[in-house]
């Protein structure tokens, strides 16, 4: 079914961020489509969703595919205050899975950076990339109603999860709405609830972890998660080792 932008637009709270919607039926990736309106001076708030990517990318030059129309596949425009923008991958998670919960009662958990899991299952996945410019552009996979035989290993679909199907359009009101807010309190408030906040819907601090960094694996427990975003996590030899989300390629829980 074809994806209905004016019920989005309709359940969309007027915040900080005036929210531009679009919607492409099939693209190359929601990314480029974004990057593009960034580099030409679109505003925060400027977001794209697609039914179908041809060339869908996911983190470390992975590619990321979806059966047409089953999941919510988009990205959107933000200019991050600087003390907001090393923790974005942090906030991404979180507003993901606080539009989730308020659109569905589904209540995921995050894996660090920025996976998004249902059942111990993948269920989204965000990426972050930079063009020229102070733009940051997000950008959001998450399986709504695909069938298992739809789905790679290790991964769900809030279908699945919940047993009747769901409505992308409610899915991407709730997660901008979610985001619009978060900016808003980062405003208020500055940025101290995040690291909290995404500690609360974790379950991987204390637990055994795995990680890939220069080629070597590393293993340890996952202590907590830095000021900056960073992993910290004890390896056995009782270093503390943070872990950057751009140097690592595995994070696995034991
Ligand atoms: C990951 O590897 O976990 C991140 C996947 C991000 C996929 C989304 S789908 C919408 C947007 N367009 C893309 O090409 N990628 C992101």
């Amino acid at each position: 079914m074809s994806f209905d932008l004016a019920r989005v637009t309709s359940e969309l709270a007027t915040g900080e961020i005036i929210w531009s919607l679009h919607y492409e039926p099939v693209c190359d990736s929601t990314q480029d489509l974004a990057r593009a309106a960034a580099v030409s001076g679109a505003a925060p708030g400027w977001t794209v969703t697609t039914d179908l990517q041809r060339r869908g990318r996911g983190r470390h030059g992975r590619s990321w595919t979806a059966p047409a129309g089953q999941a919510l596949l988009f990205s959107t425009v933000l200019r991050p205050p600087v003390d907001v923008l090393p923790l974005m991958p942090l906030l991404a998670a979180v507003t993901v899975a606080g539009g989730v919960e308020l659109s569905t009662g589904a209540a995921p958990e995050l894996k660090w950076p920025n996976d998004v899991l249902l059942n111990g299952k993948k269920l989204a996945g965000i990426l972050l990339e930079r063009p020229p410019g102070s733009s940051v552009i997000l950008g959001v996979g998450l399986n709504v109603n695909q069938s298992a035989a739809e789905l790679s290993e290790g991964a769900t679909s809030l279908a699945i999860e919940l047993g009747h199907s769901v409505s992308r359009e409610g899915l991407l009101a709730a997660i901008l709405n979610d985001l619009g807010n978060a900016y808003e309190r980062a405003d208020r408030e500055g940025v101290d609830w995040i690291l909290p906040g995404w500690r609360s819907r974790t379950s991987m601090l204390g637990k055994p972890v795995t990680f890939r960094r220069n080629g070597m694996l590393l293993r340890g427990l996952a202590e907590d998660i830095g000021l900056d975003g960073a992993l910290l996590v004890r390896t056995s030899d009782g270093t503390r080792v943070s872990v950057v989300a751009g140097d690592v390629e595995l994070v696995r829980l034991e």
